[in-house]
């Protein structure tokens, strides 16, 4: 069995100095035009001690915008932003991939170029889910998701070109890969989903090669782009999170996207492992449900490539017995390394965890909650891990 703290040469391409992996985390700190910034850099760095770093969700075009201070690689001040970041992440010794996503209707006009609708697999709208974004007072916050237009055929043929463009600007900021981001009731999520795809084009949802085209395509553009060592993909199956229906053919999608993933030799495939529910991750349902073992080693059959489990690990022990399983080779945590920015170090010496202050997760209050958590050979981590806290927030 593997030990948490080997390496590993992810895709035959991009060596990890060890299988802990710091997931994707929406933080809301880019500067003006949603571009990223030395203060981005910093909080990048301090956990650069991670095999590999996910960097929060970014915005593929305007068009993608479900959450206000979100960062984008559209532009070429974003692009030369990311650079700030890429280059020390690197100068600390980490390697660094770019999740990228299109929002599809977890959207809002206030967010959106000229107030225009979101962008949707349907005229669905998320009905029971919040984006964060500027409220009729004019002030950011959590409001329900709009409603969204229908995406034409061409359109969406389109935004395949979009995310192209995206993953070359990625690869000029210095990133060592991208991350597709195909789960947690986003646009890609949205178009496999069986139940709220009932659209009847070339992406429509009666078949499977069909509802997974659209990540098909930008999957074959990523791997164009960058190579298949240097792409992964992040998928949610079952979940329910910003209000995906329960979907009758999840698994049979799974498997397929699997065995696609596969014959790309794309380089790994991360599972939300655990079961997203409608709304919050504090909901017991959150905490105890996750994805089948049985369905796990399917997937573990049908994609020969590196495989990422996210959600609820919070220690060394629990981290290595997923790995025990043979399911899963490398462990990504979110929440845990908001506060702990040497997150690796701590679990291999078994020191404590420090807490991080929700109200903290996305906010304009620039390093507060952000880059100052210290480091755990130093006293005041130890005053930090004794103060509390506990995530009641939405999330991405
Ligand atoms: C503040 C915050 C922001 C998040 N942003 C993203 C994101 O941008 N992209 C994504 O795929 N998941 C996002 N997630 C989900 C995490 O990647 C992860 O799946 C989730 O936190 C469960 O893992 P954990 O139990 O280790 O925290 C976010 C979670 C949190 C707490």
């Amino acid at each position: 069995m593997v030990d948490l703290f080997e390496s590993q040469v992810l895709g035959a391409t991009v060596a990890l100095k060890s299988r802990i992996v710091m997931a994707p985390m929406t933080r809301t700190r880019t500067s003006e035009d949603d571009v990223p910034n030395d203060l981005m850099a910093t909080y990048y760095g301090q956990r650069a001690g991670a095999g590999l770093i996910v960097t929060e969700a970014t915005d593929v075009a305007p068009s993608s915008k479900g959450y206000a201070l979100t960062p984008g690689i559209h532009t070429d001040a974003q692009r030369q932003g990311w650079r700030l970041v890429t280059d020390e992440v690197h100068r600390q010794g980490g390697t660094i991939f770019m999740q990228i996503w299109h929002v599809g209707r977890m959207a809002h006009p206030s967010l959106m170029p000229d107030g225009e609708a979101p962008w949707g697999v349907t005229e669905d709208r998320a009905e029971h889910s919040d984006v964060f974004a500027h409220g009729a007072d004019g002030r950011l916050g959590f409001i329900r998701a709009g409603t969204p237009r229908r995406l034409g055929t061409d359109d969406v043929s389109a935004l395949v070109g979009t995310f192209a463009q995206a993953f070359a600007n990625a690869r000029q900021a210095g990133f060592d890969g991208v991350e597709i981001h195909g789960a947690n009731g986003y646009l890609f999520d949205q178009f496999m989903n069986s139940a709220l795809n009932t659209r009847t084009d070339r992406y429509g949802g009666g078949h499977v090669e069909d509802r997974t085209r659209f990540l098909m395509e930008v999957v074959d553009a990523a791997v164009r782009e960058l190579g298949p060592g240097r792409v992964g993909v992040r998928l949610s199956p079952f979940g329910k999170y910003n209000s995906m229906p329960a979907d009758p053919l999840a698994e049979e999608t799974l498997l397929h996207v699997c065995e696609e993933l596969g014959r790309r030799s794309v380089a790994y495939l991360h599972l939300v492992y655990q079961l997203m529910p409608a709304g919050n991750m504090e909901s017991s349902e959150f905490k105890e449900r996750h994805i089948d073992h049985a369905v796990l080693a399917r997937v573990r059959a049908a994609f020969p490539g590196t495989i990422i489990w996210c959600g609820g690990f919070t220690d060394r022990e629990s981290a290595q017995a997923a790995l025990d399983t043979g399911l899963v080779d490398l462990i990504a945590f979110g929440r845990p390394y908001i506060a702990n920015p040497d997150l690796a170090e701590r679990l291999k010496h078994g020191w404590p965890p420090a807490e991080a202050d929700p109200s903290t997760y996305y906010t304009r209050r620039g390093d507060v909650g952000y880059t100052d958590f210290p480091a755990c050979s130093t006293a005041a981590a130890h005053a930090q891990a004794d103060r509390g806290g506990s995530s009641r927030h939405p999330m991405p």
